[in-house]
């Protein structure tokens, strides 16, 4: 693994244009996430005006959309908007389309108690140990904070279990296992009272067919492409103090 700091592109992705391709895909999965934090935290005694961090930012597609979204919700706005992202030009990207936001290279570069609300989709597997992430996200949240972590690269994914295995042949790119009854373990053991959501809580009547040019992303049967975004997870981890 290359230093985070001087993260570069290639560690975690193809190139510009498969970044672009993955923002691309991700915009669905970032309004249904936005949808769910947004009701999830209607009855909550969260602060009216929220300091938000998306940890594994990306170029801020996410943060763009709560947004809106808690905007349009018109009980919660969002004060200050941070993200971590380890590739230094990505970070630009999206320090350029927020003008006061404040983007770090790791999560523990983050100071304490910086954020009300922690979001984060798809950037957990990449993650080597999960306890001590899970001791930096209380260490970042605000007493009675919340976090909304998205993932479907996870244990119980047959599909992605499989994926992972050329990825790192193909193009270098390492992960790790995180089963999610260890996510929730691990959540619980920090002091974190711990929920599980579907971002899809309803099943996907249909998917677009489009086999992988470099054959890495296959799946192997019509039902396991149909059950492929009900495996999306979303992990709520709340401090009561
Ligand atoms: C699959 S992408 C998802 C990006 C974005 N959240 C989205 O939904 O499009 C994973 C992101 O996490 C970042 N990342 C990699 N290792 C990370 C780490 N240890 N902590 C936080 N982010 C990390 C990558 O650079 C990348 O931007």
């Amino acid at each position: 693994m290359c230093n985070v700091e001087d993260g570069a592109m290639s560690e975690f992705f193809f190139d510009e244009q498969g970044d672009r391709r993955m923002e691309q895909q991700n915009r669905e999965h970032w309004k249904a996430l936005a949808e769910l934090i947004a009701q999830a935290i209607r009855q909550d005694r969260l602060p009216h005006t929220l300091d938000v961090l998306d940890i594994g930012c990306h170029a801020g597609g996410l943060l763009l959309q709560l947004f809106e979204r808690l905007r349009a919700n018109n009980k919660h706005e969002i004060a200050r908007v941070a993200g971590v992202e380890p590739i230094a030009d990505v970070r630009r990207r999206a320090a350029e389309c927020f003008g006061e936001a404040q983007f770090f290279p790791t999560l523990q570069d983050v100071p304490d108690q910086y954020a009300h609300l922690v979001v984060s989709h798809e950037s957990l597997y990449l993650v080597p140990d999960l306890a001590e992430w899970v001791r930096q996200l209380k260490r970042v949240l605000r007493p009675k904070g919340r976090a909304f972590i998205a993932l479907g690269c996870h244990g119980e994914n047959t599909a992605w279990l499989r994926w992972r295995v050329p990825l790192v042949k193909l193009y270098g790119h390492h992960s790790y296992v995180h089963h999610p009854m260890e996510i929730l373990q691990a959540g619980a053991d920090a002091g974190f009272a711990m929920e599980l959501h579907r971002l899809y809580p309803q099943p996907k009547q249909s998917m677009r067919y489009s086999p992988p040019e470099d054959g890495w992303g296959e799946f192997i049967s019509a039902q396991e492409m149909l059950e492929h975004a009900r495996q999306k997870y979303v992990f709520v981890f709340s401090l009561r103090e």
